[in-house]
């Protein structure tokens, strides 16, 4: 199953559910976590359920998916990685996804748990090309990717919109060979 966790010691990951609607609200409440990525900080539980929703369907349809991180016999969602994008049937490529909660920020704990991510990419899913979209300015994005053998390929000028005006973004990619 896409939604099948990867398996990290000292951290337990879980597809992202209903019942994770308070606990993603909180850590996307945080304008910090939120600055370079194309939501606002979100205020309800509602708009985190309809997050969980399109990650749900993104697993229903095998595009993708999004595991919810804690620590063992912690309730609290510190964070959340996964794929938001799958493409299997003109293409064998990924786009891997992650955020953490402002305090657990330079504990190395994002680069503890994407090898075994990558690894379902390239090994689970058979993915040949794994791509990361990183706003321009997100300089600890960036050290995560290029620590985890990513490359830079380009930038892509005014690729997205939200928050009423336009960003650049950087593609970063590593392959399977
Ligand atoms: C992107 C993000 C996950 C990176 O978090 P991070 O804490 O910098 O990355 P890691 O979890 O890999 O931790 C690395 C840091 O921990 C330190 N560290 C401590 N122990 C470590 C270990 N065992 N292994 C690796 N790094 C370790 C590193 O020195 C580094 O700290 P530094 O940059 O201050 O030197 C985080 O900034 C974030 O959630 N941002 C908001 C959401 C976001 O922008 N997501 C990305 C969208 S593209």
């Amino acid at each position: 199953m896409i939604t099948d966790p990867p398996r990290v010691d000292g951290f337990e990951l879980r597809a992202l559910s209903e019942a994770d609607a308070a606990g993603l609200r909180d850590l996307f409440s945080d304008p910090e976590v939120c600055a370079f990525m194309d939501i606002e900080p979100l205020q309800t539980e509602f708009e985190a359920l309809d997050i969980i929703d399109w990650a749900e369907a993104q697993a229903a349809q095998g595009l993708g998916v999004r595991w919810g991180i804690r620590r063992p016999g912690d309730p609290r969602l510190i964070g959340t990685v996964g794929f938001n994008r799958i493409e299997r049937s003109r293409g064998r490529w990924g786009e891997i996804a992650y955020d953490l909660a402002r305090d657990q920020w330079g504990r190395g704990v994002m680069s503890t748990i994407l090898p075994a991510v990558t690894a379902r990419g390239f090994t689970d899913f058979g993915l040949l090309r794994l791509e990361a979209m990183v706003t321009v300015g997100n300089a600890r994005s960036c050290a995560l990717l290029e620590r985890m053998g990513f490359h830079l390929e380009g930038v892509l000028a005014r690729r997205g919109w939200w928050k009423d005006r336009a960003w650049d973004q950087m593609v970063f990619a590593r392959l399977a060979d």
